[in-house]
């Protein structure tokens, strides 16, 4: 059974240096979607400081997202794929570092103490499976470390999942 431990890191890269070595450990050898997402979104929830939600959106058809497992309060659950920050990050294949939820025209609001976000895309040869979005109630909570942080827990992830292709 996997324990998570506090993560006590001097800067950004060795806390996601260590965050990293933990959702390796986590996922080792599980390749169910649902169940990872689960435990990722409890594990980030947990680890990560000012966060208000934590958690995945699913493509569930080729112009939806559907809300997957997260932390926080209850959330939207389908998204037009081009639509909000998130369906912003599955058209363009790319992450979305909002420093102001505010600034970002079309943004979703689905907790209103959200003020920055952080959307990074799951991708497997090329396709994308759906989103991994990160909320804070401060402005500007996530930076380029941040995005590089997540970014390659987002990759562990699709690369443990490997299996379970839809
Ligand atoms: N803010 C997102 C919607 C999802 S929630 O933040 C959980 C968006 O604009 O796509």
């Amino acid at each position: 059974m996997f324990e998570s431990s506090t993560i006590e890191a001097g800067s950004k890269s060795e806390f996601y240096h260590e965050l990293a070595e933990q959702v390796a450990s986590m996922l080792q050898g599980e390749p169910d979607e649902i169940a990872n997402a689960a435990n990722l979104s409890a594990l980030l929830f947990e680890q990560m400081p000012d966060l208000n939600w934590a958690g995945f959106y699913f493509l569930r058809s080729p112009d939806e997202l559907v809300v997957g497992p997260f932390q926080g309060k209850v959330a939207c659950v389908r998204i037009r794929v081009g639509k909000g920050v998130c369906g912003t990050a599955v058209q363009t294949k790319q992450s979305i570092l909002v420093e102001d939820v505010e600034a970002f025209p079309g943004h979703i609001a689905c907790d209103s103490a959200s003020r920055s976000e952080l959307v990074v895309p799951l991708i497997r040869d090329g396709k994308v499976l759906g989103v991994l979005d990160l909320d804070s109630p401060k402005v500007a909570r996530f930076d380029a470390d941040d995005q590089a942080g997540i970014e390659a827990i987002a990759r562990i992830y699709v690369e443990a999942c490997e299996a379970t292709e839809a």
